[in-house]
């Protein structure tokens, strides 16, 4: 009992967002993507397009021909080995002999023309899955668990079983231990004693039918499938399982198609209020119930679009909104103060510690709040307050149309992919859309009326 009073005193907290690390990009797939639609739209267009990248000794990984949103037509989009040194010439060939062309790269720092890959489809975070910067079974020495070889060999599980999932797989069940459901349990007892006062109305909304529909007991560590099968029936959010620390533009990319990557392991038992990094219970209890809210939902996936194709600096101003929103966010509801950031909604000291009048409190603008530094290892000095999630992402769409990239992007949910808005054509295609779900509105305005 004593050890957990200490640690309810100590001034750290869950370092929600490490799964994000400023400005550092993933380090392999280095491959260059080409985008392209040919003058010449003949059956033979691809062969004799190949045919330049054979010329100029460049490997092809991926080649793949689809009926264009752009131009009339068909495009073409190959996947090049970046260790291919003709690549540059081939590039210059085949922008001469194409209508429509777009480089996308990894390497895009040394080539100015081109945009930083993102994924397209949902199938494409598997890519990046795996390029974790650190292996989420090794351990800092001041770890709680670092001596423990019982607890990294259970770290190393979960590491491995999230190293190998692939979209459209179940989540893989776990079958928790004894001791973890005890740790967990501390943990659930406590902070469900701060929600009512504490968190915001969407939040307390969604916890009850958490527990109903998820399994969200003292006694009992949520599945992973069972939890994001009923973020999916609310939001269409899902979860996805993580091996280690992701770049944060791979992390901000999965809200893009509303897909979280999320911890599967938990927190060591030595200290059952306190975790140096995200753990279940950060995601779970912190994160999980509010991408059942629509509004917020919607707004987590307005910074993950924003993110996609955007230059360094503006993905790092992003991952910094996302931190003292999405994990440490306060809102003002009916004259009060309450928390939304999954970091405070999982940390019983600083859950406390943000409504308590002592640290100093701003209003949400994405411009500032952007370029906000914050500490990573002490309570934040600083919160910032939104008015609501609507008006949260109606600023950050504003801020999203500052960012310098040459095009649009939205998210198609029918084939749950980013459509790349860069042509005429497909800004007609939109605007037809657009004016279809207008008339719903006007159909059901009228009936309304009636
Ligand atoms: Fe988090």
């Amino acid at each position: 009992m004593m050890q957990r009073q200490q640690s309810f005193e100590k001034p750290t907290r869950i370092d929600g967002s490490s799964y994000i690390v400023e400005g550092i990009d993933a380090k392999e797939a280095r491959n260059t993507c080409l985008v392209f639609s040919t003058k010449e739209q003949s059956s033979g267009s691809l062969a004799n397009s190949l045919k330049i990248f054979k010329k100029h000794n460049v490997n092809l990984v991926h080649i793949e021909s689809r009926s264009s949103l752009r131009v009339p037509g068909y495009e073409f989009f190959v996947e090049c080995d970046a260790k291919s040194d003709g690549l540059g010439k081939a590039i210059e060939e085949l922008r001469e002999l194409s209508t429509y062309f777009n480089v996308i790269s990894r390497d895009y720092k040394d080539n100015v023309s081109a945009v930083p890959w993102f994924p397209r489809r949902i199938r494409d975070l598997d890519r990046f899955a795996n390029q974790i910067l650190s292996y989420g079974a090794e351990l800092d020495s001041d770890h709680p668990g670092f001596t423990d070889q019982t607890y990294r060999a259970r770290r190393k599980y979960f590491a491995d079983i999230a190293y190998n999932y692939k979209h459209g797989q179940p989540l893989p069940h776990v079958d928790y231990t004894a001791e973890e459901t005890e740790t967990w349990g501390i943990m659930f007892r406590h902070l469900t004693k701060l929600y009512k006062t504490h968190a915001c109305k969407e939040y307390n909304h969604v916890f009850p039918l958490l527990v109903d529909n998820c399994g969200f007991r003292e006694d009992n560590i949520p599945q992973l499938e069972d939890v994001s099968n009923f973020l999916r029936d609310c939001t269409g959010f899902t979860l996805r399982p993580v091996a280690g620390l992701l770049s944060s533009r791979d992390f901000l990319a999965g809200l893009a198609f509303r897909v979280f990557h999320s911890t599967q392991y938990i927190r060591h038992p030595s200290k059952p209020m306190y975790t140096p990094e995200p753990d279940v219970c950060h995601e779970l209890m912190g994160h999980v119930p509010l991408f059942a809210d629509p509004d917020f939902a919607q707004f987590c996936q307005e910074i993950g679009l924003a993110s996609l194709g955007a230059p360094d600096d503006y993905v790092e101003k992003l991952a910094t909104i996302f931190w003292f929103t999405v994990e440490f966010g306060l809102c003002r509801q009916e004259g009060e103060l309450k928390a939304y950031g999954a970091g405070l909604l999982s940390s019983y000291g600083e859950l406390q510690y943000c409504l308590s009048g002592k640290p100093q409190l701003k209003d949400f603008d994405p411009e500032v709040t952007g370029i906000t530094k914050y500490p990573i290892t002490q309570f934040q000095e600083v919160y910032y307050v939104a008015d609501s999630f609507e008006n949260a992402k109606e600023k950050t769409i504003k801020f999203a149309n500052s960012i310098p990239r040459p095009f649009g992007v939205r998210y198609n949910a029918y084939t749950q992919s980013i459509e790349v808005l860069d042509s005429k054509h497909q800004i007609s295609n939109l605007m037809n859309n657009i004016n279809s779900e207008f008339l719903i509105l006007q159909n059901a305005v009228q009936k309304l009326k009636v």
